[in-house]
């Protein structure tokens, strides 16, 4: 799958970990920085990887910052982006299942590395379950 990833100065190193992690599984990752731990500001890599996702570039997108909140707030202004904040994996799956999240974010300052990876690997694996979800979903565009 190719999944565009990107983070602020908060979520900098869990980002690194997952996009390690994806290419390991053999996924196609692209970085959308930031790169450094210079103080930068979360809406400018939500943009660019929300666009990845709204263009087609991407089939989906991960974002992580402190919290996770500001990335979801900023994802959840695009049109057709549907990002789920989550902090295990049963409402990661959840978001899959019955939301059909494209972005996922994350708090790089909230769950540790073990926890965000099984929360990468279950809402990757995961698909849309469709039927009754896509009548709700159909109310939100
Ligand atoms: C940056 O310090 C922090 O505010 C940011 O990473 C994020 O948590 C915002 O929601």
């Amino acid at each position: 799958m190719n999944i565009s990833v990107g983070s602020d100065h908060g979520g900098l190193e869990l980002k690194r970990l997952i996009a390690g992690y994806l290419r390991e599984q053999g996924h196609e990752v692209r970085d959308a920085g930031c790169h450094s731990g210079e103080s930068v500001d979360y809406p400018d890599f939500a943009d660019t990887v929300c666009e990845l996702v709204r263009n087609g570039s991407c089939e989906r997108g991960i974002l992580v910052c402190g919290t996770g909140i500001g990335m979801s707030i900023a994802a959840n202004r695009h049109r057709d982006i549907r990002a789920a904040l989550c902090h295990e994996s049963y409402t990661a799956r959840m978001s899959r299942e019955h939301n059909d999240a494209n972005v996922l974010c994350l708090g790089g300052r909230v769950v540790g590395p073990e926890i965000a990876l099984d929360i990468v690997r279950v809402w990757v694996a995961t698909e849309f379950a469709g039927g009754r979800h896509q009548r709700r979903l159909a109310k939100l565009s």
